[in-house]
């Protein structure tokens, strides 16, 4: 094995530290990384190996060829969200079949899981709970192929059935794009009439918790990473960075949680989940509902690292070379606290943070392209937070950073 490829989508800088961390590891085993990626110019701090950037729109056949040409012994998927998900299953299937043993979910369970509602019938059947919802196609809305005349009140009697408010996610898209909260009938007809765009999940508000968590690993060896709580979840759709998104002691609900986990392992080797996938669920009444299953790696893939002291992407390089990954609960090692700052951390605050505490990662959050400012992972031992509040408290003191707001949180957070 001499030459392995990461395929990746969106900025690498999401994935600091632990992807340069995973390349170095294979340095040092005389592995050579190549990233081939669609977004950003990544230098050599950012991916220190081969870098080769693509057009955004390249089919999967030819990320494959390239890959190929490079002389690639193996690849890994390390792309987000969904849809470029799909192109590096679809990429990954040409691999297999020109001999290059690729760390990524089948194409076949792909394409299921990057759809919620197919996500929820899966789900629904390992024995987890799920919103209940129901599906609303966009082609029959349009009126596009054959007319349905009763398809509009089907779409009714089922909302009146679930009752009010209801959500409408699209079935592909991620971080909260296209949802809409329809609190009445009335809301529904004016959805509907649209005619939406694309076709949708309308299911049941659940008022709770929100929470990921990353399972990584191949049929028969999964890992499953701490449990990461990412915000309140109710009738407003958030924005998935709004909150403060955080790893630490929670015993209940983790003790909870983990029967959770063990039907989430089985429904992950029964698709035959190979690489990461990241779960989106609510935390409510003392149990979770389950909101998507992405096929990916995900937004709060660095948080559970950092709680873990694991390396995701070393354990995706592991998998490449054909190495067993560990399996099995990871435990939290301690705390890990990730936030964003809308307008950017200044420089002169950014030396002093890392001072003050124990940094992860401060990096550019961009989402499509667009910057959302500068997001922030820490960590802490348990027993610490007291002394990290003051630390805190006293960097916003002198640099007016972390601002109120996020100050306020980390104090609610970490002595309540
Ligand atoms: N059934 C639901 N009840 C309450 N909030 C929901 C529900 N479904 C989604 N949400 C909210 O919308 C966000 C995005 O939903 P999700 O299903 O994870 O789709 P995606 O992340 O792909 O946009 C969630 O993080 C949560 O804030
Ligand atoms: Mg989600």
């Amino acid at each position: 094995m001499r030459k392995i490829a990461f395929l990746r989508s969106v900025g690498i800088r999401r994935a600091d530290p632990y992807i340069q961390q995973a390349v170095r590891g294979l340095a040092a085993e005389g592995i050579e990384a190549g990233l081939f990626h669609t977004s950003g110019t990544p230098g050599d701090d950012d991916f220190p190996g081969h870098r080769h950037r693509l057009d955004r729109g390249i089919t999967p056949l030819r990320l494959a060829g390239l890959v190929a040409d490079w002389g690639a012994d193996a690849a890994v998927s390390i792309s987000l969200p969904c849809e470029n998900a799909l192109r590096d299953a679809a990429a990954a299937s040409y691999l297999e079949a020109v001999g290059i043993p690729t760390v990524m979910t089948p194409l076949a369970s792909t394409m299921l899981l990057v759809d919620k509602w197919e996500t929820k019938q899966l789900c629904r059947r390992a024995g987890l709970a799920v919103p209940d919802g129901f599906r609303a196609d966009a082609g029959l809305l349009a009126g596009r192929g054959l007319p349905v005349p009763g398809y509009r009140d089907a779409l009714r009697a089922e909302a009146a059935r679930i009752g009010y408010p209801l959500m409408a996610k699209p079935v592909w898209d991620s971080t909260s794009t296209g949802i809409r909260t329809l609190r009445t009938p009335a809301a529904l007809d004016a959805w509907l009439a649209g005619p939406p765009q694309a076709s949708a999940v309308l299911e049941a508000v659940v008022e709770g918790d929100l929470c990921s968590v990353d399972i990584v690993g191949r049929p028969g060896a999964y890992q499953v990473l701490p449990l990461c709580w990412t915000g309140r979840a109710g009738a407003e759709p958030v924005f998935t960075f709004a909150d403060l998104r955080w790893c630490g002691p929670r015993p209940e609900a983790d003790a909870a949680f983990e029967a959770v986990a063990r039907d989430l392992v089985t429904l992950c080797g029964q698709l035959g989940v190979h690489g990461s996938v990241n779960v989106d669920l609510v935390h409510a009444d003392g149990g979770f509902s389950v909101l998507e299953v992405n096929p990916r790696v995900g937004g709060a893939t660095t948080l559970s690292c950092a709680a873990s002291g694991t390396n995701t992407y070393a354990t995706l390089a592991r998998m490449a070379r054909g190495l067993p990954p560990a399996h099995g609960p990871v435990r939290r090692a301690g705390w890990a606290v990730e936030f964003l700052a809308e307008d950017g951390i200044p420089p002169r605050a950014r030396a002093a943070l890392r001072e003050a505490v124990d940094v992860v990662t401060v990096h550019e959050l961009v989402i499509d392209g667009v910057s959302r400012g500068d997001i922030a992972v820490l960590t802490l031992p348990e027993g610490a937070e007291a002394a990290t509040v003051r630390a805190l408290t006293a960097l916003h003191a002198a640099t007016g950073f972390p601002g109120p707001d996020v100050l306020g949180k980390l104090t609610r957070l970490l002595v309540p």
